[in-house]
């Protein structure tokens, strides 16, 4: 299966994507993610994007397609994927059916999260992300076991540059302007799927299985017996 999650900063796409990636054995590919990767290398291009990163601004759309495109030819027929925070803009999204054409592997859905604003608002400034494996947290609604380190890899949490009240503007503007776009473009298509994602992330992982099942895309006893 390949997917697509679509939607403003601080919607849960990372959360989502940790939740769905283990019932449906789909590698997860962040663009945010790979981005931040790139930045701690200090390399010429790293420093760049450190740049737009930190200030809410896109990366340009030739930097964040290669890398994309990189991953996804990798990746063999039967794997399935998961695409969080790319495509951010309409060329990015032409530029990804281009590329799931050529390995003939069409997309499944492209899940639109809708948030609204006092929800991203507080997720974003309660933010803390595991440096080693970049697992999401929150200090009220998804606090760590022990303060400050990862349940799954004992990492030290983090709060990223960009989670504070004026990079998060810059952020909603660039994602009204530029990504927003993109929800009409994949609802002409027939692929999109709204979920409202001011609620609880495991109901909206339990709605999302579901229909995938009434789909035919997903058998969740196989998933069962295989885990
Ligand atoms: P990226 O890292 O993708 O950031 P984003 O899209 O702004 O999304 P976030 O990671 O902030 O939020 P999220 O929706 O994943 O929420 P999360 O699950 O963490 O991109 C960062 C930057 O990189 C961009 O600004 C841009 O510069 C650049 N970039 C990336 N991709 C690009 C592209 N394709 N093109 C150009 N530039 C690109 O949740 C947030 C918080 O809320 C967490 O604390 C979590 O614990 C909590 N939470 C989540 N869900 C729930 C829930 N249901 N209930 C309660 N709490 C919840």
């Amino acid at each position: 299966m390949k997917l697509v999650l679509l939607g403003p900063p601080g919607a849960g796409k990372g959360t989502q994507a940790q939740l769905l990636k283990k019932d449906l054995k789909l590698i997860h590919i962040s663009t945010g993610d790979i981005l931040r990767e790139e930045m701690k290398k200090e390399s010429p291009v790293g420093k760049e994007i450190k740049k737009l990163v930190e200030s809410g601004k896109l990366v340009p759309d030739e930097i964040v397609t290669q890398i994309v495109a990189e991953r996804l030819k990798a990746l063999d027929s039967k794997t399935g994927c998961l695409l969080d925070g790319f495509p951010r803009t309409v060329k990015q999204a032409q530029d990804l059916d281009r590329i799931l054409k050529a390995i003939q592997q069409p997309l499944d859905y492209a899940i639109y999260m809708a948030a609204s604003l006092p929800v991203i608002l507080k997720r974003l400034t309660g933010r803390r992300v595991c440096k080693k494996c970049g697992t999401p947290y929150h200090v009220k609604n998804r606090p760590p076991k022990k303060e400050g380190v990862c349940d799954l890899c004992g990492g030290a949490l983090y709060q990223r540059a960009d989670d504070n009240e004026g990079t998060i503007k810059t952020r909603m503007q660039e994602y009204t302007a530029n990504t927003a776009p993109i929800i009409q473009y994949y609802e002409k298509q027939g692929k999109l799927l709204k979920v409202d994602s001011d609620r609880e992330s495991e109901d909206v992982q339990v709605d999302l299985l579901k229909k995938f099942k009434a789909d035919g895309k997903f058998d969740h006893h196989q998933n069962t017996t295989r885990a």
